[in-house]
């Protein structure tokens, strides 16, 4: 089967003076294209560390990272940059957005930046699928935290990447708002094969993706409790 992720043996140790945090210790980790794989873990177990590491964001101390086929290993930062932009939608904890551009021009940016003539259109059809169309001019500090989660989600799945890695979504979100981007993600998933990695705290949401592994001691351990028969399953 062809592996959007394939993880060998990632370590990743922050160096901190002359100590060293060892964070993600010989981590494997294989995901099919159209997966939904969700991650959970305690706080400080390494789940940011992980999609940072394995989105090319932050190097690895040793190991192997391939995604869609392309490996890491040799790869300058400007090389991972642009396997990124191609291939993933990342959607951080933090929402990163430009303050001096609007909604729309912040959702617009990654499209524009790939030479993109239709980024315009594609950047207020995204934030309408998001819920905000009625948002579009407002700058980051003129929305809401969820409203700005949102214009930080919509920029992330502009571009209409295969591999959609997000870093707890929902967690600035209410019910309906949450369950309004799940959706949003899930039917991605299910109508253009996007593979979701989703770190989550939401057992409910763990529950409707494929598998769920848990962040433990470095490494993912794979928790048997998901339902096989859900009801966003890709056919
Ligand atoms: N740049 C850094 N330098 C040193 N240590 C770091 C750095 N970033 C993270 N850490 C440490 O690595 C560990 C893992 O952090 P990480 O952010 O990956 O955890 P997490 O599982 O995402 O937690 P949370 O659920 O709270 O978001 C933590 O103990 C953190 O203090
Ligand atoms: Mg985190």
């Amino acid at each position: 089967m062809n592996n959007i992720i394939e993880l060998n043996s990632l370590c990743k140790h922050y160096e901190m003076g002359s100590s060293e945090v060892k964070v993600l210790q010989n981590l494997d980790l294989s995901v099919q294209a159209r997966e939904k794989v969700a991650i959970i873990g305690p706080s400080g177990s390494g789940k940011t560390t992980l999609l940072l590491t394995l989105t090319g964001l932050e190097t690895p101390s040793s190991g192997e990272i391939t995604i869609n086929g392309e490996s890491f290993a040799g790869k300058s930062a400007d090389a991972r940059a642009d396997l990124r932009k191609e291939h993933i939608g990342i959607i951080f904890q933090a929402f990163h957005l430009i303050p001096s551009l609007t909604a729309r021009e912040n959702v617009a940016l990654p499209l524009e930046i790939a030479g993109k003539a239709n980024g315009r259109e594609m950047a207020i059809k995204m934030l309408d699928k998001v819920g905000l169309g009625d948002r579009q001019d407002h700058y980051p500090a003129q929305l809401s935290g969820g409203e700005q989660q949102r214009v930080a989600i919509a920029r992330a799945l502009v571009h209409e990447p295969q591999l959609i890695v997000a870093d707890e979504p929902t967690g600035n979100l209410d019910e309906d708002t949450s369950e309004q981007i799940m959706q949003l993600l899930f039917d991605l998933n299910r109508d253009s094969g996007t593979t979701l990695l989703l770190v989550t705290h939401d057992n409910e949401l763990a529950e409707r993706c494929d598998r769920t592994l848990r962040l433990h001691d470095g490494s993912l351990h794979a928790v048997v409790s998901n339902k096989t028969n859900n009801k966003d399953k890709a056919k």
